[in-house]
């Protein structure tokens, strides 16, 4: 593949901005107009979408309905795009990678082919990723069970982005099941990158994770060609630790770093080399994961997040369906021995959040909430008189909450025992997606429905210091009445 970079100056003119938001298409951040002599020329047809962010690069991916040549020209300012990388091969899927740019800075770009702008507007801008270990304010958007093409899909997209405003989403994770039913390119397409291709696809980095329905595109190819699939063709994430973490040389897991946050996407479905699934201690995933955690165990907060749930009664039951009972007997042990802070699942149609708890891996029945929850406290920390985040001290890092966020698309279901005990906030009526704000030792996790209502969120602290302990502890657990829910909860907003 012939790639090089080289430079260019030229500018680009408001009016072509002016142009771009009313969905014209502009030529202005080409180089030198030419003059198209072969007729037609393709049309874009997915993306772009941004993929594999680091602080210092970007990787951006978009598709036309014909063979094409890839360039993109990116630049600090809207006005000079200034630094140009081209790939003369002829390609329908087209793959950039940008590298050597600033941590933490924003990014305006183009694609293009060598002729002509294929898209260029006030909305194709990104920020990289901070430097590792950095403090700041962070915002990060998971989205479990989304590709169906459903209203509520559309609802849950919008209500997040109303929520954001002008504030930027760093990433957005994706909790598996990502296009309905089947995980097919065409289903992808349909569900998925039509879906959220005018706004989260194109500025905001994109971190995956699979599940069992995207495996659904190549199951029967067995564990040697299951990288042929789909989701694995489309999405390039960071195996080689690239943006922090122990490089997993997998595409189907793999972490990275945002600021403080350490970020662990897992594959639970998928068999290994071994015909392993993650589950099982010896399998490559759990080898690889134990590194991992050891290595950034000293990283402000570490989340982790897959497909398949070992808490739930939503649309699957956690008790009696072989895999989400094996993940929680055999594997949330390696989570809870490194005390990963936050884990967040899909898969069931529902939402459900449990508070800090550590040690139940038996079934429903089984729970007690005087052994398994680390905290009374529901977590609510929103200024109320009687609200407390989950606390952890730096000698004292026990506890995860474990979230299934699985109705950005899909909604609803309810097994006989629903909601489960160890859940203290479950619902299966409405839709949402999750979104996380953290700022320095602070996360506050937010649950943002398709109608624009916080239903439930949650605040945790980490390396809280003993006084600042007593401080945060004094208030009474917070009981949460129906009638005054709705009101306490709209004021987060
Ligand atoms: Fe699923």
């Amino acid at each position: 593949m012939l790639r090089f970079t080289y430079l260019l100056l030229f500018l680009v003119g408001m009016l072509a901005l002016d142009a771009e938001a009313q969905g014209q298409t502009t030529p202005a951040a080409q180089p030198a107009k030419k003059v198209r002599k072969l007729g037609l020329q393709p049309d874009l047809i997915r993306g772009p979408y941004l993929q594999m962010a680091t602080p210092t690069g970007m990787t951006i991916r978009w598709r036309t309905n014909a063979y094409d040549r890839s360039r993109v020209m990116f630049g600090t300012s809207p006005n000079q795009l200034s630094t140009v990388v081209d790939d003369s091969t002829l390609l329908m899927d087209h793959v950039i990678r940008l590298e050597n740019l600033k941590p933490a800075t924003k990014y305006f770009y183009a694609i293009s082919n060598f002729a002509d702008t294929i898209q260029y507007g006030k909305e194709n801008y990104f920020y990289t990723l901070p430097e590792t270990g950095k403090r700041d304010t962070y915002r990060i958007a998971a989205l479990g069970d989304c590709g169906n093409n459903s209203t509520n899909q559309r609802l849950v997209r919008d209500e997040l982005l109303k929520y954001l405003g002008d504030d930027y989403l760093n990433a957005w994770i994706l909790l598996g099941d990502n296009a309905y039913s089947d995980g097919t390119d065409a289903e992808f397409q349909a569900k998925f990158f039509n879906v959220y291709k005018d706004d989260l696809l194109k500025k905001y980095p994109l971190f995956p994770s699979p599940g069992n329905h995207d495996y659904h595109d190549l199951e029967s190819a067995g564990k040697k060609d299951q990288y042929k699939m789909a989701y694995f063709q489309q999405f390039t994430v960071p195996q080689k630790g690239e943006a922090g973490g122990v490089p997993s040389n997998s595409q189907a897991y793999y972490s990275f770093d945002i600021g403080n946050v350490h970020f662990i996407s897992l594959d639970s479905y998928g068999r290994d080399e071994k015909n392993k699934r993650m589950y099982e201690q010896e399998s490559a995933q759990v080898e690889w994961l134990k590194k991992d955690l050891e290595v950034n165990k000293n990283k402000e907060w570490v989340v982790a997040y897959w497909h398949h749930p070992p808490y739930t009664k939503g649309s699957h039951d956690s008790d009696t369906e072989s895999l989400l009972v094996n993940i929680r007997e055999q594997f949330n042990q390696v989570i809870e021995d490194y005390g990963v802070d936050l884990v967040l699942c899909g898969h069931s149609h529902v939402y459900e959040r449990s508070k800090l708890m550590k040690g139940h891996f038996g079934p429903e029945a089984s729970f007690n909430a005087e052994k398994h929850n680390l905290s009374a406290s529901t977590g609510l920390y929103d200024g109320s008189k009687n609200s407390a985040p989950y606390l952890k001290s730096s000698d004292d890092t026990n506890g995860t909450v474990y979230v299934v966020s699985g109705s950005a698309g899909q909604l609803g279901g309810a097994k006989a025992t629903y909601p489960h005990d160890a859940m203290y906030y479950s619902n299966n009526e409405v839709g949402g997606s999750l979104l996380l704000e953290v700022t320095g030792k602070q996360m506050d996790v937010k649950w943002i429905c398709s109608d624009g209502k916080i239903r439930d969120s949650f605040t945790m602290m980490k390396n809280v210091k003993n006084k600042e302990k007593t401080l945060l502890k004094k208030d009474k657990v917070l009981t949460r009445s129906k009638a005054n829910e709705k009101e306490k909860l709209s004021s987060l907003r």
